[in-house]
């Protein structure tokens, strides 16, 4: 029987209790579809770095280079300063194992959840290929004469050939792979990023002239793409961005397709070590009370399987959490599905 090793962060606030939903979901496709998912969990988080003032050990970040995947509930204490666990482990994670594409699907599957006025889920359903490793993320940059009135900031977006090229590459291959519209939409700012846009607009037209004559190549800057997925979501079928942007347009996107409570994320590395992870944060204030929606966490599993090449298995939890979402539930948000975290985790499970 094939088995795969997968390393699981619970992680902080809502975290761990999305994760278990997402780990029963799991096992039962495994059952079912006959493979079996080895869990190891990690106690990373706030939590931990209170108690031991540990954030992410060095041998740690070795060790999760040896799992295909890692299921990652989420990272964020009100306790501690806004940056520290999120650098600390989910950047560090990202960055050092070359997860350099982000890719966030938005889908809706009912109209009902839907805050745009008779929007279907034929009109709401692309994707978004954020680059993940570069841009204004890096950490490069500082401070100037820091605390006095002559205090300088400087934050710098860092874009390489290399990093941009390898992102473009991944969403025209995406973009021929999911054989919709065959449109990759290139979101920018050429306008006003004069340089680090001009870098990717001049790559897109390269490498899609040169080796995707098929692709079809829009651009948008990217104040505009914020307007057309409120006005026309259905313009779109992969997009391509930078770090910064395709961090707030994915928000935008989640909305779009029925709030935090259903998006999720893959952080990939396509030769190496992917962290799935539902991307609204840890709800700090919905913790421990089996309100939170855990389909982000279950819809981030779905594509950790997909990514292991259990295409089959995939495409049934996708499945079934389309019928839990169209029978069972009466709203996406926490506290209001009408049913428990833990119910909504047993819904699906029997769906599938
Ligand atoms: C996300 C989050 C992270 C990001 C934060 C928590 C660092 O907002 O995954 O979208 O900005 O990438
Ligand atoms: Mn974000």
């Amino acid at each position: 029987m094939k088995s795969y090793n997968m390393a699981v962060i619970g992680g902080d606030g809502t975290g761990p209790e999305v994760t278990r939903e997402a780990l029963k979901v799991l096992d039962v496709a495994a059952g079912k579809f006959g493979f079996k998912l080895n869990p190891t969990e990690y106690d990373f988080g706030g939590a931990r770095y209170l108690r031991t003032g540990e954030v992410l050990p060095d041998s740690v970040a070795e060790e999760l280079r040896q799992f295909p995947v890692i299921l990652l509930g989420a990272i964020g204490h009100p306790d501690v300063k806004p940056g520290i666990l999120e650098k600390g482990i989910l950047l560090r994670l990202r960055f050092e194992l070359e997860q350099y594409i982000n890719l966030r699907p938005v889908k809706l599957y009912d109209e009902r959840f839907c805050p745009l006025k008779g929007k279907t889920p034929e009109q709401v359903d692309f994707v978004v290929v954020r680059e993940n490793n570069e841009g204004l993320y890096t950490g490069a940059g500082g401070f100037v004469f820091k605390g006095t009135a002559h205090e300088v900031a400087v934050q710098e977006s860092i874009n390489t050939r290399r990093g941009v090229e390898r992102c473009l590459r991944y969403a025209f291959d995406y973009t021929r792979r999911r054989n919709r519209r065959k449109t990759l939409t290139l979101s920018g700012k050429t306008n006003v990023l004069t340089y680090a846009f001009d870098l990717w607009e001049r790559a897109f037209h390269e490498i899609g002239q040169k080796d995707y004559p098929d692709i079809k190549r829009e651009y948008a800057h990217v104040d505009a793409t914020t307007m057309w997925f409120v006005k026309n979501p259905e313009w779109f079928d992969v997009i391509v961005t930078d770090n910064m942007f395709g961090d707030i347009i994915t928000d935008l996107g989640a909305m779009i397709q029925g709030g935090m409570g259903i998006a999720a994320g893959g952080n990939l590395n396509p030769r190496g070590t992917s962290m799935f992870e539902p991307i609204g944060g840890s709800a700090p204030k919905y913790t421990g009370k089996n309100v939170i929606n855990p389909l982000a966490a279950i819809c981030a599993g779905q594509m950790l399987l997909d990514f292991l090449g259990e295409a089959a298995a995939a495409e049934a939890v996708e499945t079934a959490v389309i019928k839990t979402v169209r029978e069972k539930l009466t709203d996406l948000a926490a506290g209001k599905m009408g049913h428990s975290t833990s119910e909504v985790g047993d819904l699906v499970a029997a769906a599938l």
